[in-house]
């Protein structure tokens, strides 16, 4: 009997300790989420390096060649009311060698973009483990000459752009921290220099996709911006009238004496950082003038006709459509944009609260790295304010991007409408002074209609502001057709 309690006493105690050793380590785990093992500075691109430091944060980073697909693929051309019952799969294009086609999926586009290099090939967007190796193996940049401007948003190339900069007279060395002044010039001297470059010679200079440093500063890991192109974007949308609400720092700067621009690495609060960092790349874009200068169209604001008035007043068109000679502008992912219209970006949500939601692994708390879909997560994303089922908030996701699916292809299929009846008025003999009002308004119906097919959130950031977008698209372009029939020429 001594024996036995003696027994059940010792097991106890050894069970105690244990339980105690672990919560000890947890606890001190919670407090050292950092291990010192690699040296990291202003040079040290490969990501491989700061995992060694951060191993869980470059886990999820290298989990981007793995995401899960979206919700919406315009490859699988699946009907809107399939999607609630469609779940969230692993990409199986993960594996293959290049994304499918979003072509195949909206033959519309083929006609839209006629005499473009987007006709040629355009594809789904997938995790950022592929942003470089997709830039060089698309049809775009092998058929097409491309320049260096094309880097900024599909590489890590903080460094090579110092370098460049360096080697063009700016001052200072590499070790400098990227937001000394020093550091700042070499940065905006090598972006000048590479956005002119040819494609080709641009892209020996990288190895990576957008890496750690490109976010994070290596001594304090704050998040900082290093595109000089959102640097100068966000200066500009700061000078316009454009309310912004949902960026309070710009709203703060607006106030002040405006003598130096806009700054966001020494101005923008946490919370703001927390989607700039995605604003750098998830924009509409063109490279102006002989320097192929990226630019951002934000100096009126950030809504489609202040983006479209900003084209307008420059004289921009990117190409003459092949059918029906209009010049016509091509829309590029306006997330940021489109976002900021929504009632997330109002309430304060960023970009990273939905793609880069917390985790946890014992008893530490870290952001997940695997930028993905939240429809993958949606516990981790959604719930964290919603208090519903993960059946309900799908449902309501589904609901948005079906209405706003439905919504687009009409106003596709009116910029066809109208881009056939011009060519049909063109060929029966319409002169180009007849068909400018029609073309005119084929610019507008087509900008608005490609902005958000580009728009890669189908609807969700800004469920009304979709809306408000294709309708009009629609009203433009079937305006257009009423311009063509009063000439009475084609059919
Ligand atoms: C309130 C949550 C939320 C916020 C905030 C948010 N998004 Fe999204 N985003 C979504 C949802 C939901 C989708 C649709 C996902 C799907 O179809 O599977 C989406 C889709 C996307 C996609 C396409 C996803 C894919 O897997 O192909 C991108 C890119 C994207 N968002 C970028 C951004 C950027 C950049 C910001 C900030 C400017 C942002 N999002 C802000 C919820 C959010
Ligand atoms: C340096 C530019 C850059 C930055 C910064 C960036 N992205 Fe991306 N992102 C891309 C590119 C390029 C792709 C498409 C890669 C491809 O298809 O090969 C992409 C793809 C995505 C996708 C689609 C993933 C999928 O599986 O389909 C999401 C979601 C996304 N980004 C969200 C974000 C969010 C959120 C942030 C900010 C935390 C962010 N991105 C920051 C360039 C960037
Ligand atoms: C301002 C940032 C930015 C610039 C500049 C940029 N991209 Fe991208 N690119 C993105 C983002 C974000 C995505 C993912 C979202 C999407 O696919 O809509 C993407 C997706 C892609 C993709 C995969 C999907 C597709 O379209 O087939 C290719 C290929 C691509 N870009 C090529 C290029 C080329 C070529 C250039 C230069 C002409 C370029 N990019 C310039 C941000 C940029
Ligand atoms: C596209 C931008 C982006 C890239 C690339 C990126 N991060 Fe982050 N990282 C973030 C964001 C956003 C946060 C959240 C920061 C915050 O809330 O202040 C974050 C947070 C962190 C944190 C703070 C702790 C935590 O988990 O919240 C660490 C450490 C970190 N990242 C490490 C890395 C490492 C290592 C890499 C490269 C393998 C990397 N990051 C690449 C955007 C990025
Ligand atoms: C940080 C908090 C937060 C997160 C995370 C968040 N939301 Fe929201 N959501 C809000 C707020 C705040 C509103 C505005 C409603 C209000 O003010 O009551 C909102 C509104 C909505 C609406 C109504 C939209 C509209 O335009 O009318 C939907 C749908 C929604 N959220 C879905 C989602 C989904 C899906 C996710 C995850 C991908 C998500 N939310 C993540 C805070 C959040």
């Amino acid at each position: 009997m001594y024996w036995l309690v003696g027994i059940v006493c010792f097991v106890g105690a050894v069970l105690a300790m244990m339980l105690y050793n672990n919560i000890r380590e947890r606890k001190r785990e919670a407090t050292s989420t950092v291990l010192h093992i690699a040296e990291i500075d202003e040079t040290t691109v490969d990501p491989a390096e700061w995992g060694k430091n951060f191993p869980r944060q470059y886990d999820g980073y290298m989990r981007t060649a793995d995401n899960a697909s979206a919700r919406f693929k315009w490859s699988e051309g699946r009907p809107p009311d399939d999607a609630v019952h469609a779940d969230v799969q692993p990409q199986s294009s993960a594996s293959a060698k290049k994304a499918p086609s979003k072509l195949d999926g909206d033959s519309r586009l083929k006609t839209i973009f006629n005499g473009y290099a987007f006709a040629i090939d355009y594809r789904e967007r997938r995790g950022h483990a592929f942003m470089l190796f997709d830039q060089r193996e698309t049809e775009r940049v092998k058929q097409k000459p491309q320049p260096g401007a094309c880097l900024n948003c599909h590489a890590s190339n903080v460094v090579a752009y110092r370098e460049v900069g360096l080697k063009n007279g700016a001052p200072g060395a590499l070790t400098d921290p990227l937001l000394s002044e020093e550091g700042q010039k070499q940065l905006f001297a090598g972006f000048s220099a590479v956005n002119k470059m040819t494609y080709n010679d641009a892209t020996h200079m990288v190895k990576h996709p957008v890496s750690c440093l490109d976010c994070h500063d290596p001594k304090s890991m704050a998040l900082r911006v290093t595109r000089p192109a959102f640097i100068e974007g966000i200066a500009n949308l700061a000078k316009s009238t454009d309310p912004v609400p949902h960026l309070p720092s710009v709203e703060q700067w607006r106030k002040g004496d405006r003598k130096q621009d806009y700054n966001p690495n020494v101005l923008a609060s946490r919370q703001e950082m927390r989607s700039m960092a995605c604003a750098q790349c998830h924009v509409e874009y063109h490279f102006a003038g002989d320097d192929k200068r990226l630019t951002f169209p934000w100096h009126n604001g950030l809504k489609a006709e202040q983006m479209e008035k900003h084209y307008d007043d420059i004289g921009w068109s990117d190409w003459t459509h092949k059918d029906s000679g209009a010049k016509v502008i091509k829309a590029q992912h306006p997330e940021f944009e489109l976002w900021s219209q929504g009632i997330h970006a109002r309430s304060g949500v960023s970009c990273a609260d939905c793609h880069m939601p917390y985790m946890r692994e014992g008893a530490m708390k870290f952001t997940d790295h695997q930028v993905q879909t939240p429809m993958a997560h949606v516990n981790r994303s959604c719930q964290t304010c919603h208090n519903y089922t993960e059946t309900e908030i799908k449902s309501r996701v589904d609901q948005i991007q079906s209405r706003s699916k439905a919504a687009l292809d009409r106003a596709e299929i009116a910029v066809v409408d109208l881009i056939k009846a011009i060519q049909a008025a063109s060929a029966a003999g319409a002169t180009d002074e007849e068909l400018k009002t029609a073309r005119a308004l084929q610019r507008k119906a087509q900008w608005r209609a490609d902005l958000m097919n580009a728009e890669n959130s189908m609807g969700f950031h800004a469920p009304a502001e979709f809306l408000r977008i294709t309708g009009e698209a629609i009203d433009y372009a079937r305006q257009g057709q009423v311009e063509v029939a009063k000439l009475g020429k084609g059919k």
